[in-house]
């Protein structure tokens, strides 16, 4: 398949990310076959992997979604992303898996972790596709990971650039032509 013209190269296909998805899913499976979990997908961003994600995992689970701001144009005085749509369990004395697309800074990940463990919940384990350590600031790592890469403008498979490339069944590398305007 042709990539989509802003697009300067695909980083992983749909193959690649099919199959890192599928053992990350067998993993946590492993883990969480008789704990029910709560898997929470953060929006939007991390619809595409989550829902492939929990299909992979074959094992009791239960599904919320919560929606941060995003921290460059919502911060609270503490630096802290809020929470713009909530939870609607209550975590309480259950296990927790958050599902992010990607780490960047780690601040969105770090904060709603806090947000979580506030909650009382008996475990929060994060998950992401994509990590991008170079560019960590907030003292938080990933417990599992699909894809870590050096700092890159990567759009597909949820990412987007201004709301676009969503769809993009793959992860590219955007043009910089296209956001450099
Ligand atoms: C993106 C992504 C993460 C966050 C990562 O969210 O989905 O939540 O940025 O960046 P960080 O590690 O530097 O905090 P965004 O606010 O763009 O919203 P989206 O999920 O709707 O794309």
């Amino acid at each position: 398949m042709t990539p989509h013209p802003d697009i300067v190269y695909v980083l992983f296909t749909e193959a690649e990310i099919a199959k890192a998805v599928c053992d990350m899913g067998k993993r946590l499976r492993n883990y969480y076959a008789d704990k029910n979990p709560v898997v929470v997908c953060t929006l939007k961003g991390a619809v595409t992997f989550f829902a492939d994600l929990v299909r992979a995992m074959d094992c009791p689970v239960q599904f919320d979604f919560l929606q941060a701001s995003s921290y460059h144009d919502g911060t609270t005085s503490g630096g802290c992303v809020q929470i713009k749509k909530d939870l609607e369990t209550d975590i309480a004395g259950r296990h927790v898996i958050l599902v992010e697309d990607i780490i960047d800074t780690g601040n969105t990940i770090a904060c709603v972790k806090q947000v979580l463990l506030a909650r009382n919940p008996a475990s929060v384990r994060t998950v992401c596709l994509v990590d991008k350590p170079d560019r960590r600031t907030a003292d938080i790592q990933s417990d599992d990971t699909c894809f870590c890469i050096p700092d890159a403008f990567i759009v597909g498979y949820g990412l987007d650039y201004a709301q676009r490339y969503r769809n993009l069944p793959y992860i590219g590398v955007l043009k910089e032509s296209v956001y450099a305007k």
